[in-house]
């Protein structure tokens, strides 16, 4: 990650928690991908990685499940997070560290999920790779990917954020204060067909892809209507299994590795 990038998240940390209980399409967005994640989950327990684990968002309801968990994420601060809310837990262990070069060893976990992280790190095959890497054999990959698809997902990555940056420098200019740290890269998007390659490619079968979030409120609309966002959001959710599921901002694959991506493979 950049070091704009670790800037914008060290400065979010503290907050970051939070968002998962507003009442905006953000947060509803957030609170729908940690549902889905978990029904995929069908290891009992075992040794689990977050890979970009933020504030440790996932700790209580995984530590619940019975797993053992470590966190890693490229922001000291989202760490600092973890430390101060389950720095007493046994069974949670947290690290700063970049998904490109996880420090454990070969064949660790039973278990990894990577979540709202890898449609921003440059080197994503690296990443899957590195996951794969210390996933055992049989074991379960989760990853969430952006879609591109999606006219909420791809109309915000590509027209509203890149506009709002341009405006940022004026906005600052007028009120006379710094800007603060912003993710300044465009995100990639992923068809699910390009996903699967991927997944595929360095890990093994994927057996579920599943969708959600659907948002037909068009960025700012959402900003500015999120109560109408959130309710019309949460009565499409059913369509995400369905033939309208391309419409879904996000989806989760998830993939078994296969036996014949050893270590060094
Ligand atoms: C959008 S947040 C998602 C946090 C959490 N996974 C969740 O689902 O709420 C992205 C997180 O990934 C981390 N991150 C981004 N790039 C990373 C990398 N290359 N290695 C490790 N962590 C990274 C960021 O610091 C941030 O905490």
């Amino acid at each position: 990650m950049n070091k704009e990038s670790i800037a914008y998240f060290d400065q979010v940390a503290a907050d970051y928690f939070q968002r998962y209980y507003e009442n905006s399409p953000g947060g509803y967005a957030l609170r729908v991908r940690q549902e889905k994640v978990l029904e995929l989950l069908d290891k009992p327990a075992g040794r689990l990685l977050d890979v970009g684990c933020g504030p440790g968002v996932m700790v209580p309801k995984l530590i619940n499940l019975g797993f053992e968990f470590w966190g890693i994420d490229a922001s000291p601060r989202m760490i600092e997070q973890c430390h101060k809310a389950f720095g007493k837990v046994n069974c949670a262990h947290f690290t700063v560290g970049n998904a490109t070069a996880l420090a454990f060893a070969d064949e660790f976990f039973d278990v990894i999920i990577c979540m709202g992280v890898i449609d921003r790190i440059k080197d994503y095959e690296t990443a899957i790779q590195e996951m794969s890497r210390v996933l055992k054999p049989g074991g379960t990959l989760l990853i969430t990917f952006t879609n591109l698809l999606s006219p909420h997902a791809a109309w915000r990555n590509f027209v509203f954020y890149p506009m709002m940056a341009c405006l940022r420098p004026l906005y600052y200019g007028l009120i006379r204060r710094p800007q603060p740290p912003a993710l300044v890269s465009l995100a990639r998007l992923y068809t699910q067909n390009a996903a699967t390659r991927l997944v595929t490619k360095y890990c093994g079968r994927v057996t579920d892809v599943v969708y959600f979030y659907i948002n037909l409120f068009l960025s700012p609309l959402d900003e500015l209507f999120p109560q109408c966002a959130v309710w019309t959001a949460e009565r499409l959710e059913p369509l995400c299994s369905g033939k309208l599921k391309w419409l879904g901002a996000s989806f989760i694959v998830k993939a078994k590795k296969g036996s014949h991506f050893n270590a060094t493979s």
